[in-house]
């Protein structure tokens, strides 16, 4: 298998551990590093809801935790189902504009139509957005 289909292949087997229990609503993450290795999230919901946490800021948590920097990351995959679009939330896009480079390919899969793959930037997905540059006085 290829970066790509390795990458929603660990996408579509973390979101099975997704502990939506509020929401129902599963998701799955997966980034692959150059050197092959794959590090996984899925959402974690609280009963305090705001505290619930992302499939995919758990998952670039999960791999800078383990060291990884942005430049390492191959590319992202985000899995989800839902008749509608599926796309990231704004809080994820402003993580991912900070912790991955602006031209990581990041694959959007939705589970009720899996043959569509969408490929995106965070670029793409969020062309403004505040930086570290931004903050420094
Ligand atoms: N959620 C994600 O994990 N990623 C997304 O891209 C969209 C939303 C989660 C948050 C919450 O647990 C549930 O999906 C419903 O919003």
């Amino acid at each position: 298998m290829n970066n790509k289909e390795l990458v929603i292949k660990a996408a579509k087997d973390v979101r099975e551990h997704s502990y939506a229990i509020f929401s129902k609503f599963k998701v799955g993450a997966a980034l692959i590093t150059k050197n092959k290795k794959i590090y996984k999230g899925t959402n974690i919901e609280s009963a305090s809801y705001g505290l619930s946490m992302c499939a995919e800021r758990n998952c670039i948590f999960n791999a800078y935790s383990n060291g990884v920097r942005k430049n390492d990351i191959v590319a992202l995959a985000i899995v989800g189902k839902t008749k509608g679009s599926f796309a990231p939330c704004g809080a994820c896009l402003q993580i991912m504009s900070e912790l991955l480079n602006e031209d990581t390919p990041i694959y959007l899969v939705n589970l009720d139509r899996p043959k569509i793959i969408k490929e995106y930037t965070i670029k793409k997905l969020l062309p403004l957005q505040i930086g570290t540059k931004d903050i420094q006085k």
